[in-house]
């Protein structure tokens, strides 16, 4: 049996990393005064196919929908904006308070095509900010993925900003960019030929190679912004270059979804391919009154996990597991059991024990405390528990102890717990 296509397992081998991330990014979360939500990873398809955008790629082709036994169609969440708008919606949390943070990080599902730094099943660190429509709330988002990032030693990022405007200026724009589009038609891809009428924006997001050609020269938003939204993205952008955060305005920068209206961003790396955004995110105000709640501002951004691991793996060594406190060598019958109770007093107690129920040779068991890297051996021979002593050899200083049976936890945490 085999794992299906672009799903994959994360070996305890290759977990260090992954836990390095999280650890430092809840520290920053909790900081920044954001609390974690955890939310279905599967939803009504309805919720996605409004939120998302029906003539997204996500959307049209990438999301893994089912008719559950009742026939209502279910997908696996693609992404978390959307549950986590409905979780705001559903459990009235506007009406206590309005303003929430949130992050969660999780499994999202898409089936895109797999290769490097791209799978059906990948993971985010995802955070959400409702209820506030300044600026300065952009640039603590923008501010927070630095930080994160400048802490893991990645300095070879970079982040994309644009604006993307609101429904007041949007209209200008499209009939621009339908305007430029115009003769080209026939140039563009089946797709995009549809998304003329359906939704002129996503051409901007097409991969193909002929689109991106007809589009060199296109219209860009950030040209048609309306006072409110130039004056917004002004103060993204003069704010962050305030506080020494590097970015670059990306005009062509559109993002795959839908929902976002004004600043969007992407951070960027050129050492995964084609797979070069390792987070994205933006403001999306329309989208909590779009499905169902009140107008509420909001914004927030999701790091692509897998992504930044491979990053990482090419600049880092994975971290060392750390090594066991004890390894029992326990030979044989009685001294199994003795091993089995001392070691689970000992894990207790927090101290790192492991020991070995096989019956295997002084030799093998050696070998098998090497491989776990402990830092000391109780050997536990039948002579030894004849003599009701135990030898307790120090790994690294090649010192040894004798204990007498009777003293053998007071003793070992005395000694493992201070060495
Ligand atoms: P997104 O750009 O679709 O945005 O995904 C965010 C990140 O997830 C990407 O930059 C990428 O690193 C990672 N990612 C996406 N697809 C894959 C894949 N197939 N394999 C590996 N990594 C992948 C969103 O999902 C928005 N919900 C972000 C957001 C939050 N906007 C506002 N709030």
């Amino acid at each position: 049996m085999q794992t299906i296509r672009g799903f994959r397992d994360i070996l305890p081998e290759h977990i260090r990393l992954w836990q390095k991330v999280e650890t430092l990014a809840y520290e920053l979360f909790a900081a920044f005064d954001y609390r974690e939500i955890r939310i279905p990873v599967l939803e009504k398809t309805q919720l996605f196919a409004r939120s998302i955008g029906e003539a997204t790629d996500i959307v049209e082709k990438e999301m893994y929908t089912f008719e559950d036994r009742n026939k209502e169609k279910l997908t696996l969440r693609p992404e978390a904006t959307a549950s986590i708008c409905r979780a705001y919606i559903q459990h009235k949390l506007y009406a206590s308070d309005p303003v929430r943070k949130f992050f969660m990080t999780g499994p999202m599902f898409r089936r895109e095509r797999p290769q490097k730094g791209r799978y059906r099943q990948f993971y985010q660190i995802d955070a959400e900010v409702f209820g506030i429509a300044s600026a300065f709330v952009d640039c603590e988002l923008i501010f927070l993925l630095n930080e994160l990032f400048t802490r893991l030693g990645l300095t070879c990022l970079t982040a994309h900003i644009n604006s993307l405007g609101c429904p007041d200026c949007r209209p200008a724009f499209t009939q621009s960019l339908l305007g430029f589009l115009g003769e080209k038609k026939q140039d563009l891809c089946d797709i995009c030929q549809r998304r003329m009428t359906k939704n002129p924006m996503r051409i901007l997001d097409c991969k193909t190679q002929t689109c991106q050609e007809v589009l060199a020269g296109a219209p860009a938003t950030v040209d048609h912004l309306c006072p409110a939204c130039e004056d917004h993205f002004h103060t993204v952008k003069t704010t962050l270059q305030k506080q020494g955060v590097d970015f670059f305005i990306d005009k062509s920068l559109v993002r795959g979804l839908d929902y976002y209206t004004r600043t969007a961003w992407e951070i960027q790396t050129t050492a995964l391919g084609a797979q070069s955004a390792v987070a994205g995110g933006g403001r999306y105000d329309g989208l909590v009154a779009e499905l169902g709640g009140p107008d509420t501002p909001a914004i927030g951004f999701a790091i692509g996990f897998d992504r930044l691991v491979e990053v990482m793996e090419q600049l880092e060594q994975l971290p060392e597991e750390p090594g066991l406190d004890l390894f029992i060598v326990a030979l044989e019958d009685p001294a199994m059991e003795m091993a089995y109770h001392l070691s689970c007093d000992l894990n207790q107690a927090g101290i790192r024990t492991g020991t070995d129920f096989r019956g295997k040779s002084l030799k093998a068991l050696m070998k098998r405390a090497d491989k776990r890297n402990a830092r000391h051996v109780l050997i536990a021979g039948p002579s030894e528990l004849k003599d009701k002593a135990l030898i307790l050899r120090n790994m690294v200083t090649r010192e040894q102890t004798t204990i007498p049976m009777d003293q053998l936890v007071p003793a070992l945490k005395k000694i493992l717990q201070t060495t």
